[in-house]
């Protein structure tokens, strides 16, 4: 995969992605030649970004504010993960479930952008990228993964893998920047995690342009920003994976309690600064700044 299709003006970046062996066996060339629809939307990030917010976000503007059915109905069947890393078992066809949605379709992905699928590029589909600083990244992916198979260790362990490419989806700067370079494509619509925790409200009405959705009245304005507010997220039963995947305990044995409760975990910006000691941020700063040096940016470009 050459990546020669992106409409990148400058070089894509070259590093490998890392991602388990069942994803390759099963669906790495599905999801290169799904196809797609003219209204498919998809919500694509870098692993613990701010996802699950925005998918929940998104799906309310191109579903005319329906908060019942979103109450209702549990975020992941109304946006679809297309891609399938961690369960196991029971084994779940999850490029069957996209190909199976009725449209307009939101579906969720971590692949880097010459991973997803091809006609994205080639039809111009609406993509919603959510870039996070990485710092905070490490932090929240250190306590989610080490909760499931995909990865075991300590946090010291875990910081040098994540900055030498070891982490399922790294390397992490090279699926950033690919984004940043197109975020002027009209089909790409580049925000940070920061940002929407700034003003989410900017947010909402830029994303209400971006994807021909009906502009929002005051008062839905404010009943969306409380359903889309942390606290309020974190309550909801449907939204929040804890509830639901708290009872995947009992029919699988791929995740334990403890990473569970981690999902919706601090939802702040910064939260490595109390998290990781010196040495992490060092080594983390060095990495990112030769990083990006080698590309002409520098973090503050992006973040
Ligand atoms: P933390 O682990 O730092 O708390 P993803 O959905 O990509 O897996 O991202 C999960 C991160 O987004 C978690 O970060 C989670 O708390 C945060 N998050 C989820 N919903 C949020 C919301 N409504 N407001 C702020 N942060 C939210």
């Amino acid at each position: 995969l050459d990546g020669s299709w992106l409409p990148l003006k400058q070089d894509w970046s070259t590093r490998w992605c890392t991602l388990p062996e069942l994803y390759k066996q099963m669906c790495a060339k599905r999801i290169h030649n799904f196809e797609t629809r003219e209204s498919d939307v998809f919500v694509v990030t870098f692993m613990k970004s701010g996802t699950t917010w925005m998918q929940e976000l998104a799906w309310l503007l191109l579903n005319q504010l329906d908060f019942e059915r979103a109450k209702s109905c549990y975020l992941p069947k109304r946006s679809r993960f297309i891609e399938n890393l961690a369960m196991k078992t029971p084994f779940i066809d999850t490029v069957a479930a996209c190909e199976k949605m009725i449209s307009p379709r939101l579906i969720k992905s971590h692949l880097p952008a010459q991973l997803l699928p091809r006609e994205i590029w080639q039809e111009g589909r609406k993509i919603i990228y959510i870039a996070r600083n990485p710092k905070d990244v490490v932090v929240s992916s250190y306590h989610f993964l080490n909760g499931t198979t995909l990865w075991k260790g300590d946090l010291d362990t875990y910081v040098d893998e994540f900055v030498n490419d070891q982490i399922a989806y790294t390397s992490y700067w090279s699926h950033i920047i690919d984004f940043w370079r197109m975020r002027n494509e009209p089909n790409i619509f580049f925000v940070t995690y920061e940002e929407m925790r700034r003003d989410l409200k900017d947010v909402i009405e830029r994303l209400c342009k971006f994807l021909a959705a009906p502009s929002i009245k005051e008062e839905e304005m404010n009943q969306l920003l409380h359903h889309l507010s942390f606290e309020s997220m974190k309550e909801s039963n449907y939204n929040n994976l804890t509830g639901r995947l708290k009872q995947k305990l009992t029919t699988t044995e791929d995740f334990d309690l403890h990473s569970f409760s981690r999902f919706m975990r601090r939802g702040i910006v910064g939260s490595y600064k109390d998290e990781l000691n010196i040495v992490h941020k060092e080594k983390l700063d060095k990495w990112t700044n030769a990083f990006l040096k080698e590309h002409g940016l520098i973090e503050s470009d992006i973040f």
